[in-house]
């Protein structure tokens, strides 16, 4: 699937293939030492909050940065400073000239991968244009919102050989990574049912002090779905070997109506704003069933509306020998092994079930965003693309995680529904290892 570069060809291709001798005129390449590789060159579209939060751990990481790309000027100009303080002043190319600008960007023959940080909408077509033009692709969550989006990332990684990763750091979450591999190391049994959602009131991120709407406002605007599934099914999928095993075969949803939207918008506008004559399809709270074709059930629950103390993705999975909830304090309970009807905390199982990643990085994760989740995103994105791929989360995963979006959203319009969840490994998921 990633037919183009592994480790080797990686090393001759930046030493031999015409672009060192490109690179030689080229100020990012100057000072590295002969023995080791050249850096790797990253661009960066979509420099809001998180597109410059990656930049700064991509920066931490050692990439270079020769071009960025913003609509928005006061973003880029930010971007560019950032990455100019941290490289010697050498300033990045900045592409600014409207949405479809990065097309511009990714025509430099010294990029070779970028970090899409825009709004959901468009991250599908940025990716599939990257991969089409040679570049490799970290993506934000959701990866894409419509399933021709979805078939699009898949074909394209596919065809292109380029390394897709989706930038899903709850996957990265140690006790959550911890809980898969007591699960390939059968502490559950097997496992039968998921529990999972995203909580969050994030009502204050969709609008502007004046009433427009922000991209996660016409998101809520447009679609009556769950919006938001990555964070919640990423690790969930994970844990039950989604596309390596198993794969989820349908899923059905139901929605509240839009209140606590609604009251936000009566007591934050006045009367004569136009936002208050927005309609919103967005319900307060998304609940949908998913099963699997090995017959597990995956219960995804969403809720970016309605008022509660700041709080987030949470994760469940049952097992028939072990049962773990996060909202129980990231508790686990395994027959024979825990106390009877005591909840233990997972931290106990430590020592023989961390992930070896955070056993050795610890320290280095330490701080970055979500949990040190961000660090090991940037830093499996860039391993991936020197050892050719494939990345941890690809563009069939991906797909399978973001197709809620829209199927939600068709089961919901429908009258709840039941949808099938198309198989974009193609047959593979039966054969692939967890
Ligand atoms: N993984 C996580 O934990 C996490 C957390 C927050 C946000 N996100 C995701 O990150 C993405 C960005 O969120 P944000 O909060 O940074 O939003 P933001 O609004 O702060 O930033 C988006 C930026 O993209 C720019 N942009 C939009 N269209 C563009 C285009 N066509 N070309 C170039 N630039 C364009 C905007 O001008 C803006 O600067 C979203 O998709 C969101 O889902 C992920």
């Amino acid at each position: 699937m990633h037919a183009t570069l592994n480790r080797r060809d990686f090393l001759q291709t930046t030493a031999a293939a015409g672009l060192a001798g490109a690179m030689a005129a080229s100020a990012w390449a100057q000072e590295k030492p002969k023995s080791e590789p050249a850096p790797l060159r990253l661009g960066v579209v979509g420099t809001g909050s998180r597109g410059t939060y990656l930049l700064t751990l991509a920066l931490q990481a050692g990439v270079e940065i020769p071009a960025l790309c913003d609509i928005k000027q006061p973003h880029l100009d930010r971007a560019i400073e950032l990455a100019a303080k941290a490289r010697d002043g050498r300033k990045p190319a900045g592409y600014s000239q409207g949405p479809k600008d990065y097309q511009r960007m990714l025509q430099r023959d010294d990029l070779d991968a970028i970090i899409i940080g825009t709004g959901m909408q468009e991250h599908a077509a940025i990716a599939i244009d990257a991969m089409r033009a040679g570049k490799h692709v970290l993506s934000e969550v959701s990866g894409a919102m419509t399933l021709d989006e979805c078939w699009g990332l898949v074909r394209a990684e596919k065809e292109t050989g380029k390394c897709y990763m989706l930038s899903e750091n709850c996957s990265y979450w140690p006790d959550l990574m911890m809980v898969r591999r007591m699960v390939q190391q059968g502490v559950f049994g097997e496992t039968t049912y998921a529990e999972c959602g995203y909580v969050h009131d994030c009502r204050t991120l969709e609008f502007e002090p004046d009433g427009t709407l922000t991209w996660r406002g016409e998101m809520v605007r447009d679609w009556a779905g769950n919006c938001y599934p990555t964070h919640s099914l990423g690790p969930v999928a994970q844990w039950l070997g989604i596309n390596r095993g198993d794969r989820m075969v349908s899923l059905v949803s139901m929605a509240t109506g839009s209140a606590a939207h609604a009251d936000y918008v009566k007591r934050n506008f006045p009367k004569d704003n136009p936002v208050q004559q927005v309609k919103f399809k967005g319900a307060d709270s998304v609940s949908t069933l998913i099963k699997t074709a090995r017959g597990k059930v995956i219960d995804l629950r969403y809720d970016i509306a309605s008022t509660r103390p700041a709080f987030g993705p949470y994760h469940a999975l049952q097992g028939v020998k072990a049962s773990y909830d996060t909202r129980l304090g990231k508790k686990i309970w395994i027959e024979g092994s825990s106390k009877p009807n005591e909840w233990e905390p997972i931290e106990n199982y430590a020592e023989k079930y961390e992930d070896p990643l955070w056993t050795q990085l610890r320290e280095q994760a330490k701080g970055a965003g979500h949990g040190g989740g961000d660090f090991f995103v940037i830093r499996q994105f860039l391993e991936a693309i020197r050892a050719g791929g494939p990345t941890p989360i690809g563009a069939v995963d991906s797909a399978a995680w973001s197709s809620i979006l829209p199927l939600s959203h068709k089961s919901i319009v429908e009258g709840s529904t039941v949808q099938e969840i198309p198989d974009f490994s193609e047959g593979k998921w039966e054969a692939a290892k967890a």
